[in-house]
């Protein structure tokens, strides 16, 4: 893949094709919303996660973001590389992985970084709104 005009084209694409662009019902006690911002420069991402109670398995992700190309572009990747996983699994999912799949430029890791965040800020919330439920996650041998 080559890049046109400093950008690789994956960014493009998911620029221009956001995956997953909308909202879930914040109340909704199946979905944890991750809401943040980057102080480098005021953009904004709200990136949610619907979760399976009885798996922890993310079933379905939606992001809104006011912010750059490379900051919809990480999100968009976000929701697609945590849908079906676990949600345990997507909190090892690094910025450098998603600047990395979209080749973004070091001036823009801070935009990945929101990603990274919001991901966790969303799984963080499911897990206190449904913290009678984190037994769950421990096994029983
Ligand atoms: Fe979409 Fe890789 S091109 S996640
Ligand atoms: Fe701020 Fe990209 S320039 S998130």
């Amino acid at each position: 893949a080559t890049a046109s005009r400093g950008y690789h084209e994956r960014v493009v694409d998911h620029y221009e094709n956001p995956r997953n662009v909308g909202s879930f019902d914040k109340s909704d006690p199946s979905v944890g919303t991750g809401l943040v911002g980057a102080p480098a420069c005021g953009d904004v991402m709200k990136l949610q996660i619907k979760v399976d109670d009885d798996t922890g398995k993310i079933v379905d992700a939606c992001f809104k973001t006011f912010g750059c190309g490379s900051a919809i572009a990480s999100s968009s990747v976000a929701t697609e590389w945590v849908k079906g996983k676990h949600m345990e699994d997507v909190l090892s999912i690094k910025n450098t992985e998603i600047a990395k799949h979209l080749s973004l430029p070091p001036v823009k890791l801070h935009c990945s970084m929101l990603a990274e965040d919001a991901i966790k800020a969303a799984v963080k919330d499911y897990k206190a709104k449904n913290s009678k439920a984190t037994g769950k996650a421990e096994t029983v041998q």
